[in-house]
């Protein structure tokens, strides 16, 4: 019970990492703030997340990238909780097209979910947290904040530019507020077995079998993805107080692929 009594708001909960984090932020004790697109699997969530666990937990159904959501999430957090300890921004999109046929519908969308939703919810929580003058914040950035990458010959170069961005919005909130309390950080995962890297690969088709995890694993020298606990245990832990002397990390959770 490391989290014990901590509240924590995760966004982008109701799937993947998202959805491991909440279970896992409940299981070592923390109360939820949840926020994601769908009312219906945000309640399923808080009912698996209270039950198993006895956590309370508060939902925010709504598109992240909007002012009007961030600012809900911070309202419910303090009505319901009156404080926030963790923030973990979860919630992301992705994209696959080279740049010659990337619109800028796309590149608005992507740098909207990916980024902008970071943006205006840690500026929605850093307030609440610099008058308690403790916090942490997880973000989550990737693999692709570093290299360049391809899928199916494609370049993800947008999704990529929007990871980048998440890395340098960890590095200088970090350093900002680290005489604050408030420590910044960031999870770098590789692939991990979630419907964001289903939903890119699937285009159209209905099904795909468990093949397609064994395709992608020998590009990570351990030779499989993630599982989403994985990326959630890391989380955790940068989350906790075990983690009290860390900010401004960059935390690769991706079976050596960026040690290559
Ligand atoms: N799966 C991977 O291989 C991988 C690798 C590195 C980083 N990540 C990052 O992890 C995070 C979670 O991705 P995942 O793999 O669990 O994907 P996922 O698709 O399983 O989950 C993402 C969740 O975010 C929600 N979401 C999307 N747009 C939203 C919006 N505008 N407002 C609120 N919620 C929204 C979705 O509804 C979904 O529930 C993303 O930021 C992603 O970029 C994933």
């Amino acid at each position: 019970m490391r989290l014990d009594g901590k509240i924590a708001i995760v966004t982008g909960a109701g799937s993947g990492i998202g959805r491991a984090t909440a279970l896992r932020l409940a299981q070592e004790g923390a109360n939820l703030v949840l926020n994601d697109l769908n009312q219906k699997t945000l309640d399923e969530i808080a009912r698996q997340a209270g039950s198993a666990h006895r956590t309370k937990v508060a939902t925010v159904a709504g598109d992240v990238s909007r002012e009007e959501t961030a600012a809900s999430i911070a309202a419910t957090a303090t009505s319901q909780f009156g404080r926030v300890d963790i923030l973990v921004n979860d919630a992301g999109i992705h994209h696959v097209g080279d740049i010659t046929e990337t619109s800028l519908e796309d590149w608005n969308r992507l740098i909207a979910v990916n980024l902008t939703s970071m943006f205006l919810v840690s500026r929605a929580i850093i307030p609440i947290m610099l008058k308690q003058r403790s916090g942490a914040i997880v973000n989550l950035a990737s693999i692709s904040s570093f290299v360049g990458q391809e899928m199916d010959g494609k370049s993800t170069f947008l999704y990529n530019v929007t990871k980048a961005g998440v890395l340098q919005l960890t590095t200088s909130l970090a350093t900002r507020y680290a005489a604050d309390g408030i420590r910044v950080n960031c999870v770098c995962p590789g692939g991990v077995k979630t419907n964001l890297i289903l939903g890119s690969i699937l285009k159209g088709q209905d099904h795909i079998d468990d093949s397609i995890w064994k395709a992608i694993g020998p590009s990570h020298p351990m030779g499989r993805v993630a599982e989403p606990s994985e990326i959630a245990a890391a989380i955790a832990f940068l989350a906790s107080d075990d983690a009290s002397f860390i900010t401004g990390a960059a935390l690769p959770v991706d079976g050596g692929y960026l040690a290559r």
